[in-house]
């Protein structure tokens, strides 16, 4: 190898380190000794690096945890030896028949236990071969789970390789298997909830789903941007347990550089353990993420082997689980919430009731499917339940003697409690939405939506001033932001020259941005970013767009019938019409390139590999989508072609095993047209 080659490699093997170990002290320790952008700085040195020696990537390089591989389908992988539940007790007797039935089968008068919580996530099995995370594999039914490698990479708290020596310090082998728990911190948890609730998606129950929905995601580009965290508790070697006392395990695996969760206990009896218990009962809403219960489990591992298994759970641990935070009061009254994408939310308006500490006075009902799934009355007594953080629930009527059913059905308002217009419920769907775009209750948040980064981009148009805007009614809809006059900003509180100025230059600029972030902007429900851009290019004009049948609409990529029919009915409310059109007289870009994407690849996958001659490999991916193909990061039965550029790797080796067609950019060219 040339000097300069085993230079840039230095440079890249030292960077990858750099980044590793704050990456530790940020996402394990919580310790964080860099800023962000000094952090960012380093990553993107990384990267600049790798791009230009596309040869030096390794999967467990820093650079790869975002992988934005779509995935075809996960793998059934087998465990190494059984992923167990728990058995499960819900008082003190229970607990200490459980301790009792310990000593019996023991033998023993005196035992350790360990004390965890029990953390309200989903177990994933984690595969270290020769110290590097080779593969992450859900419980699945406990004995065969899926390989979800790819999204396992993108959480950060999972190192992807350990250095010999730190191995060798926590005395644990360069092979093994660690199992722990994958969560969604509660901070996060409501963020996505907000966001998707923006989308009109619907939301997820709880951060559990959450975590299981955003593991199991095809495309491990959303899961890394959903931040999942990972607490590990479990080390095997070859199936079984490898230090001879759990506690020890712990502290092996945190000198590793695993995160290991640090509220737990090593106690030398029950009544300690209860203690444990007890604390975390009453400190359980400070954390920041969902605990359910906690778990007690024999320190010794030659004790757990003696204990052994009871069907699915070990005799050697126990789940002491909490009671859902809960209380019993009167439905009083359902009344109708709409969000930005005019989604009408039943809301339960409760009597007062005081749960875990805080007083409840309406929980969700979600939507009519629920309403009628609860069969709840308007008067009813509900028992309703609160999570960590969580909108409170309904869980179910409540029916005895001191209880007497309510009588008053529920029905959907058939127009917008807010600004009348009729409501709709597409076929096959569970909610009904207000669908005029001048509601004032969906106004603020859609303000918000075309005003942000990313779709017209007006810098300084955040919460604040769009509050005070749509409150003052100085913008009804989001035409009325280009004919605001700077009179109107001067009069708003923190509003001088300089700033007001500012905005309205802001909003000048914004006329410049390409159709695609206009049709974004426009908050049509199911159209992201992506599904604009399809639809700029392929009609061309705002017009074309707005004529289009559901039919024709289908003709572009990715649009399929839910799509089709939330655009046309977007575009059939007379009023949306019209805001269009003065959008097109305030002077957007309503018209663009229109380009038809090709199909002479279409329903072609590719594999790049190697350094390309001609182009990067942004602009051969580019070329082959445009030609209707699409491409994908590793080779497997479903690859049609190898593209392969000076030296491949492991990729090239891996077609040619599988007999798929290899070819070189020269071919390429030709096959895209
Ligand atoms: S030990 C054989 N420890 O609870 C040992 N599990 O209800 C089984 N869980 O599937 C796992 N926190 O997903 C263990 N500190 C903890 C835990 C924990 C949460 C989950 C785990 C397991 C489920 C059983």
């Amino acid at each position: 190898m040339a000097a300069a080659a085993r230079e840039v490699e230095k440079k890249i093997e030292s960077l990858r380190d750099k980044i590793r170990q704050h990456e530790y002290l940020y996402y394990v320790l919580d310790q964080p000794e860099i800023s962000d952008l000094e952090f960012d700085k380093l990553m993107q040195q990384l990267k600049d690096l790798e791009a230009q020696h596309p040869e030096l990537i390794t999967p467990d390089s820093p650079t790869q945890r975002v992988g934005g591989k779509p995935r075809e389908g996960f793998v059934k992988v087998s465990h190494s030896s059984p992923m167990l539940s728990l058995d499960n007790t819900y008082n003190e007797d229970e607990l200490r028949a459980w301790e009792s039935r310990v000593h019996e089968l023991s033998g023993r008068a005196a035992i350790d236990y360990v004390c965890e919580l029990k953390l309200d996530g989903m177990s994933l099995a984690l595969i270290y071969e020769g110290g590097k995370l080779a593969r992450g594999i859900t419980r699945g039914d406990g004995s065969v789970g899926e390989d979800v490698t790819l999204n396992v990479r993108t959480v950060r708290s999972v190192p992807l390789s350990i250095p010999p020596e730190k191995l060798k310090q926590a005395g644990i082998p360069a092979d093994f298997e660690v199992r722990g728990e994958l969560l969604m911190p509660l901070a996060g948890f409501k963020k996505m909830n907000a966001e998707r609730e923006s989308e009109g998606l619907s939301l997820f129950a709880n951060p559990r789903n959450a975590t299981a929905g955003t593991v199991r995601q095809l495309d491990s580009r959303v899961t890394a941007g959903r931040r999942l965290d990972y607490f590990s508790y479990m080390l095997l070697k070859n199936g079984r347990t490898y230090f001879d006392r759990h506690s020890k395990t712990l502290d092996a695996l945190e000198a590793a550089g695993f995160k290991v969760n640090q509220n737990r206990k090593l106690v030398h009896s029950m009544d300690e353990a209860w203690a444990f218990i007890r604390e975390w009962e009453a400190k359980r809403d400070s954390l920041p993420y969902e605990i359910d219960g906690i778990v007690v489990k024999v320190d010794r591992t030659s004790l757990q082997e003696e204990l052994g298994f009871t069907g699915k759970a070990p005799r050697w641990a126990i789940a002491y689980k909490y009671a859902a935070r809960a209380g019993i009061t009167k439905l009083e009254d359902i009344r109708v919430q709409v969000g930005r994408t005019g989604k009408l939310t039943p809301v339960a308006m409760l009597a007062p009731v005081l749960i875990g500490g805080t007083t409840v006075r309406n929980a969700s009902l979600h939507n009519m499917d629920e309403i009628e799934r609860l069969g709840v009355k308007i008067g009813d007594w509900v028992q309703v339940e609160r999570g960590g953080d969580v909108i409170p629930k309904v869980a179910k009527v409540v029916d005895d003697k001191e209880h007497p059913r309510g009588h008053k059905t529920f029905h959907m308002p058939e127009t917008c409690p807010v600004c009348g217009t009729k409501v709709v419920r597409t076929e096959g769907e569970v909610d009904y939405r207000c669908v005029n775009a001048n509601c004032p209750a969906k106004l603020r948040e859609t303000i918000l939506h075309f005003a942000s980064r990313g779709v017209m981009n007006i810098d300084g148009m955040g919460d604040a001033l769009v509050s005070q805007l749509t409150e003052k009614g100085l913008v009804k809809n989001v035409a009325d932001i280009y004919s605001l006059p700077k009179k109107d900003l001067l009069g708003l509180e923190r509003f001088a020259d300089k700033s007001a100025q500012n905005i309205i230059d802001e909003i000048e600029n914004s006329k410049k941005l390409p159709l695609e972030r206009v049709i974004y902007g426009l908050g049509i429900r199911f159209v992201g970013e992506r599904t604009a851009q399809f639809l700029a290019e392929h009609f061309g004009s705002m017009e074309a767009l707005e004529k289009a049948s559901v039919e024709e609409l289908q003709d572009v990529n990715e649009v399929g019938p839910r799509i089709a029919e939330s655009i046309a009915e977007f575009f059939s409310v007379p009023a949306n019409r019209k805001l269009v059109g003065r959008l097109r007289e305030a002077g957007l870009t309503l018209t663009g390139e229109k380009k038809e994407r090709g199909t002479m690849l279409a329903g072609k996958t590719f594999v790049l590999t190697g350094t390309l001659a001609h182009f990067t490999r942004d602009e051969a991916k580019k070329m082959i989508e445009d030609a209707g193909g699409k491409v994908t990061g590793s080779v497997s039965k479903k690859t049609d072609y190898v593209v392969a550029g000076a030296d491949a790797g492991s990729k090239l080796d891996k077609a040619k095993a599988l007999g798929i067609e290899v070819i070189g950019e020269e071919e390429l060219r030709k096959l895209a047209g």
